[in-house]
């Protein structure tokens, strides 16, 4: 079953042109697999693909995404939790240096720091859950004076600093020469805040905006499907009374084919 698009996607693909070169053969009939999206994504992406993200279809890697129907039996022995964390990466498939397709475990109540995407396109799926996307714009300095809250749905709605647990794998990051206190920035303006229920899919790319991931359960975790193209090892992470940013540490993973990563992040 195909979830109907939010608005947010139904948006992007205004804006990204059909590509009908290369088409992924598939039986309407059987529910698409775990292992049958990768494959379809492998060959989406594959030799011809290009590392280039201006030579991704992104529409295309939208269209996949959706087709997959989330099946906790397709996903469990990836899925890896660590509640030390607000969220842990397990890696279900590097895609030869072509993408990362991932699965996020997120805590209860817990968050990621805003942040960008380098370069990459940013697909996720929610497979069990529901989770909180709140775009911002990137800094500028003619907001000066400007409400950091363009949409009124995103007051209230943000989890508290003391939700946030200090160790997730982008909260790591390199400090500015400038303390916090220093830094006189403006705040980041929200662009949209959507609530993501089991089997929607969102997208952004750094040309979008920037963003924030956000569990607004406390009573249970989420869990969501990410696939990066290019893949990406480091992001910058961005306060959001400020707009100060700062180098993330490198994205590790927590997990690798659902084992257990021994080079603890
Ligand atoms: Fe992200």
């Amino acid at each position: 079953m195909v979830p109907p698009q939010t608005p947010q996607i139904a948006h992007i693909m205004t804006q990204i042109h059909e590509n009908d070169n290369k088409k992924i053969v598939k039986n309407p009939k059987e529910p698409l697999s775990l292992d049958q999206l990768v494959k379809n994504i492998h060959q989406a992406l594959g030799p011809d693909g290009g590392l280039d993200s201006d030579h991704i279809d992104a529409n295309e890697i939208l269209k996949l995404m959706e087709e997959y129907s989330s099946n906790s039996t397709d996903w469990n022995k990836y899925t890896i939790f660590d509640h030390s964390r607000a969220y842990t990466r397990n890696l279900i498939d590097d895609g030869n240096g072509k993408f990362n397709l991932m699965i996020l475990a997120w805590s209860k109540g817990q968050q990621s720091p805003i942040h960008d995407h380098a370069g990459s396109h940013c697909i996720m799926k929610i497979l069990d859950g529901e989770l909180q996307e709140t775009q911002y714009k990137w800094p500028e300095s003619s907001n000066i004076g400007n409400s950091n809250k363009d949409d009124d749905e995103c007051n209230g709605k943000s989890l508290s600093s003391s939700s946030s647990v200090e160790s997730s794998d982008i909260t790591e990051a390199v400090q500015n020469s400038s303390s916090s206190a220093e830094f006189k920035g403006n705040p980041l303006k929200t662009r949209k805040c959507t609530r993501l229920r089991p089997n929607e899919v969102a997208y952004i790319h750094d040309k979008i905006g920037l963003h924030r991931i956000s569990n607004p359960d406390n009573d249970r975790g989420a869990v969501s499907l990410h696939l990066y193209t290019p893949p990406y090892q480091v992001c910058k992470t961005f306060e959001e009374n400020t707009g100060r940013s700062r180098m993330g540490g490198k994205c590790t993973f927590y997990s690798i084919g659902g084992n257990r990563c021994t080079d603890k992040s």
